[in-house]
């Protein structure tokens, strides 16, 4: 029989269900959705934590009197550990890592308009509106604590060989790994998208581990769940971690909180603000559907008109239609909140989220102005690393360089170990 792995910390499904007085099947639904989380007991069965499910109890009975958890986390602390950042765009990484207590010496952004928002917002660092590839970082050599880097992904041709630093030239990996061999910080953090663990069969990945190695780094990676780190939204970021290797260093990630926040919560005085609007065809379709719902909660004759072909070609298409939830974290945020495969309608009003509304989702504070077109503001917010992920990691980087560990914040990693005859294999 399927019993709690730690009595009185965890429940198992059917004790969760008979405390919410739900029924199984939700409970596992809520777990996919995210809403509440399990782990695997020693059994492989899903175990979950009594605490979270005691708010979650106080919130399904309406008696959750907690004010919103919705904030902007920042430590009225500074340290004396210096920052380079690159790819900083509209600065989420920056801002969080600067309200964690990290000091910027240098941000590299080649967009004109997210340079012009950086340098309306983030002051004490110098902004360069700049390809990377025209940067000489030699001046900063034994200045910098921390090299951090949200570089696009990009292919390397491997064909079968091992790769090695400058094999590399020509990506912006390249850059990010050539600006930490010039500046030699003690932490390198590479930030990027989930896909990079299975790019090219994982032959990406390990590239680029073996360069840093090659240079002088240990390195390793987690993904990280912005939705149990503060942010009201469901978005992963893979996040590299490396450490010089005459340094004796843990590698520290943030821990995952056992909580979430909900659109509604992240809402509460929003202020207003400009947006796209849909045209009355598409106003009329999203008007049909209920918040959370999607393109099957439309009457079935709209849903052939509306889904065109992919009516017809099966899988889920959940982004197609798609009205916000109240009561969940939202969907990843996306560079245009009206695409017709991600779409991103607001709860209760039919149009699309605002550039601060969707600024919210995250965490960026309401006075960080974006700067030019409608269109480019929304490019920039939804290109960004949530502000409260990047304060969480910038936390997790000041207690590796004070040589502090609390488990009850962060987790260890130990270094990758490399496969030198390159079988990418993790
Ligand atoms: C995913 S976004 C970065 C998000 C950002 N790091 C954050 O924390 O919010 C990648 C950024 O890299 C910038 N970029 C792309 N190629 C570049 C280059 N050659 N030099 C400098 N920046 C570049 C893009 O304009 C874009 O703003």
């Amino acid at each position: 029989m399927q019993t709690s792995q730690t009595k009185n910390s965890y429940l198992t499904v059917h004790e969760v269900a008979e405390f919410l007085s739900i029924s199984s099947d939700t409970v596992r639904r809520w777990d996919k959705k995210g809403l509440i989380k399990s782990k695997r007991n020693s059994q492989n069965y899903r175990v979950f934590n009594r605490e979270e499910v005691s708010r979650l109890f106080s919130k399904v009975n309406g008696g959750d009197t907690e004010k919103s958890r919705f904030k902007i986390l920042k430590n009225n602390k500074t340290t004396k550990y210096n920052v380079i950042d690159l790819f900083s765009g509209a600065g989420g990484t920056a801002l969080g890592f600067h309200n964690a207590g990290l000091n910027h010496k240098l941000l590299v952004e080649i967009d004109k308009q997210a340079s012009a928002t950086l340098k309306k917002n983030f002051t004490g660092a110098e902004i360069l509106n700049e390809d990377i590839s025209n940067v000489c970082f030699k001046k900063y050599k034994d200045k910098i604590d921390i090299v951090e880097a949200g570089f696009p992904c990009q292919a390397f041709s491997s064909a079968g060989k091992k790769l090695g630093f400058k094999d590399t030239r020509g990506t912006l990996f390249f850059e990010f790994a050539r600006c930490v061999n010039e500046v030699k910080p003690k932490i390198a953090v590479g930030e990027n998208v989930r896909g990079l663990l299975n790019h090219d069969g994982g032959r990406t990945l390990e590239t680029m581990l073996n360069v840093l190695d090659e240079i002088g780094y240990r390195a390793t990676f987690k993904l990280l769940r912005a939705q149990y780190l503060d942010v009201p939204q469901k978005r992963e970021r893979l996040i590299i971690m490396a450490v010089r290797k005459d340094l004796d260093m843990p590698m520290l990630f943030p821990k995952e909180k056992n909580y979430t926040i909900s659109v509604k919560e992240a809402f509460e005085n929003v202020p207003k603000s400009e947006g796209q609007k849909y045209n009355d065809k598409k106003k009329e379709v999203l008007k049909l559907v209920p918040a959370g719902g999607y393109w099957r909660d439309l009457p079935i004759d709209i849903q052939k008109e509306y889904m065109g072909k992919s009516f017809y070609h099966g899988g889920g298409k959940t982004g197609m239609a798609r009205r916000l939830s109240w009561d969940e974290p939202s969907l990843t945020i996306v560079c245009s909140p009206a695409q017709k495969q991600t779409e991103r309608c607001h709860p209760k009003e039919t149009r699309p989220l605002t550039i601060r509304e969707s600024a919210r989702m995250q965490t960026f504070p309401d006075n960080w102005a974006f700067q030019g077109s409608v269109g480019a503001q929304y490019k920039q917010v939804g290109n960004a690393v949530p502000v409260n992920l990047g304060f969480h990691i910038g936390e997790a980087l000041i207690s590796m360089l004070d040589g502090t560990l609390d488990d009850t914040k962060f987790i260890e990693e130990t270094p990758k170990e490399l496969n030198k005859e390159q079988t990418f294999n993790f």
